[in-house]
């Protein structure tokens, strides 16, 4: 089997019997948890306040205490937290972090973010400097732009 076959042979990310605890001596938060991702699907999860949403998240990210079960995941993870943030430079450079830039991947990932329109305002368009007066929604496809990974975890992208 290559690579290929590989990746998509399983789930994009899987938990069986699954129980996690914030830490080693308290009882698990998330029990019997049993979840197949497929790749290239796009699943919600929802629940009631302090169900556990974000600690699901945290126990495919490998952050918290695992006490049973089997935890995979293939290829790379981009995780956007509850609390997007950004630094206090270019749009560019906020969504580069740090990467070559290459002007095609550039453009895909500003098109499928749908900030093409917000660049058009900018008085500097992409170079202009943005800091904390970015909020919500823009601050999420900012954020998503950023990780333009192979596979996404977002997390609550709301208003
Ligand atoms: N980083 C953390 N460290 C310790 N305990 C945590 C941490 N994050 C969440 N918890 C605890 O885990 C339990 C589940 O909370 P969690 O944040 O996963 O719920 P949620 O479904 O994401 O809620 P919300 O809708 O408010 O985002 C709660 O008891 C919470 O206090
Ligand atoms: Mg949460």
């Amino acid at each position: 089997m290559n690579q290929f076959d590989k990746f998509f042979a399983g789930g994009a990310i899987s938990i069986e019997k699954g129980f996690f605890a914030w830490s080693q001596d308290e009882p698990p938060i998330l029990k019997d948890i049993n979840i197949e991702i497929k790749p290239g699907k796009l699943v919600a999860v929802v629940g009631q306040v302090g169900a556990g949403k974000s600690s699901l998240i945290s126990a495919i990210l490998g952050e918290m205490e695992k006490l049973g079960g089997k935890v995979n995941s293939n290829g790379k993870i981009a995780y956007i937290p509850q609390q997007a943030w950004i630094q206090n430079c270019s749009l560019r450079n906020n969504i580069m972090f740090g990467k070559a830039y290459n002007e095609s991947v550039y453009n895909k990932v500003i098109n499928a973010c749908a900030l093409k329109p917000d660049l058009a305002m900018l008085p500097g368009g992409d170079s202009t400097e943005i800091g904390e007066k970015v909020m919500g929604i823009r601050l999420c496809l900012i954020v998503f732009a950023r990780s333009n990974q192979k596979m996404h975890v977002i997390h609550r992208v709301s208003t």
